[in-house]
């Protein structure tokens, strides 16, 4: 054999023994949920301004059925409409986590979380069961669009189904003020938003070298309990349309990157004009954004404002005749259609373009994320984004 041929084979090994891994993702729509939907959409509203850094507002709903009102309390948080998770394991524990490019930490539930354990009946860590764990006892909080949670920095291994990255710094949380779908947060952003002081997990899994490219990919599908995936170590172009399109992260805490516009097609409204920051976030369900430009979009789709729930209720039956929203990102257009953007609980439905007094930016989630295939690309920085399939 020749030496190409050898160079040829060995690549081919190197692709099959598949240092490039699919992790599938698991979906559960709100419709479990006892807590009336716009209730929890308050709620989300606040604990997302508790994670962007924004003081969090006293809201009471004043019901029909109630005069007196219900002051909402921080204390019950749900994952909202929708969440991307999946199984990993710490210290060979599996732990439902949910997949976060909006924070920087990886945290679990301790043996002394009492809410995690008794009131939303998540999974926790036990100490004593694994051999590879490890802490000095640092305390550490963090704040996050589904509540806060404090506790320790240890550190102990993390599988991915058969990834194994040895000794993460990991958060074992003791106190949480909500509950969530999921037990704890696999944080995907850089290492200075980390408040653990912890080397992020994908950096670990580059130099643990477990994955083939310092890139991993969300994939983020509609509709049923299937996800979609997260790759780790790459892409997969059969599941978008097209090259990908490339971005600059512009900070690297957040992924944080420029956009162009956002326009309601057709209709000639566009904001963000001259371009203006964003962030990819796959741990937030809507896309959010200043008040004026979300108030400007919203009046363009007939969305209308609803004060009691302070959010915008769209006539479920117009959904098929909305228009699509555009993107602008690096010079190319990315679509948003209404059955993405709307959000149908029972009967009532709504507009997934949430405003967020005070901020300056926006938050691109899920609602961009279902029809948007995203690499994020961690030591280029640089994010490639395109239709998905
Ligand atoms: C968390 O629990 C551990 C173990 O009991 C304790 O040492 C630590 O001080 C607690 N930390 C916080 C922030 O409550
Ligand atoms: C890429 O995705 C397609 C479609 O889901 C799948 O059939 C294929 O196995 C994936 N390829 C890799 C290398 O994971
Ligand atoms: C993105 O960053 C790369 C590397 O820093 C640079 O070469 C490239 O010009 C940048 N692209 C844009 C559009 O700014
Ligand atoms: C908001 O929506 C709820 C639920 O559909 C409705 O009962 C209420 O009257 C609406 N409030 C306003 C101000 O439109």
């Amino acid at each position: 054999m020749n030496l190409r041929v050898i160079i040829l084979l060995l690549c081919l090994v190197v692709f099959v023994a598949g240092k490039v891994h699919r992790f599938r993702l698991q979906r559960r729509s709100h419709r479990h949920h006892k807590v009336p939907h716009a209730h929890m959409h308050l709620q989300f509203r606040n604990a997302l301004r508790r994670k962007y850094g924004y003081t969090p507002l006293r809201t009471t709903i004043n019901q029909a059925s109630d005069s007196k009102g219900v002051v909402l309390s921080e204390t019950l948080i749900n994952s909202y409409d929708t969440n991307f998770f999946g199984e990993v394991s710490t210290g060979e524990q599996p732990f439902t986590m949910q997949f976060d490019t909006g924070s920087s930490d990886f945290w679990v539930p301790s043996s002394h979380c009492q809410v995690c354990i008794k009131k939303c009946g998540n999974k926790f860590f036990k100490e004593s069961k694994s051999k590879t764990f490890h802490t000095d006892k640092v305390p550490f909080s963090i704040t996050y669009g589904s509540g806060s949670v404090k506790g320790i920095v240890a550190s102990d291994d993390v599988g991915f189904g058969d990834l194994k990255i040895q000794n993460q710094g990991i958060g074992l949380v003791n106190i949480s003020d909500s509950c969530s779908d999921f037990d704890g947060i696999c944080g995907l952003a850089f290492q200075p938003l980390s408040m653990t002081g912890s080397t992020p997990l994908f950096q670990q899994m580059i130099d643990q070298k477990l994955v083939e490219q310092p890139i991993f990919s969300f994939h983020l599908k509609s509709g049923s309990s299937d996800g979609g995936s997260m790759i780790l170590g790459g892409s997969n172009s059969s599941l978008y349309y097209g090259p990908l399109t490339y971005t600059n992260v512009t900070e690297a805490k957040y992924w944080t990157f420029k956009m162009d516009f956002v326009e309601v097609h057709g209709k000639g409204s566009r904001r963000c004009e001259g371009g203006c920051k964003a962030i990819m976030d796959t741990g937030t369900s809507l896309i959010v954004g200043p008040v004026l430009d979300v108030l400007s979009l919203n009046n363009a789709i007939g969305a209308q404002h609803n004060a009691t729930y302070d959010l915008y209720t769209v006539d479920c039956s117009s959904i098929p005749t909305l228009p699509i929203i555009v993107f602008g990102i690096a010079g190319k257009e990315f679509y948003v259609k209404p059955q993405t953007y709307v959000i149908v609980f029972q009967d009532f439905c709504y507009s997934g373009f949430m405003d967020m007094r005070g901020l300056t930016y926006w938050i691109i989630g899920d609602v961009f994320l279902r029809e948007n295939y995203v690499e994020f690309d961690w030591a280029r920085k640089r994010m490639g984004i395109a239709p998905a399939v």
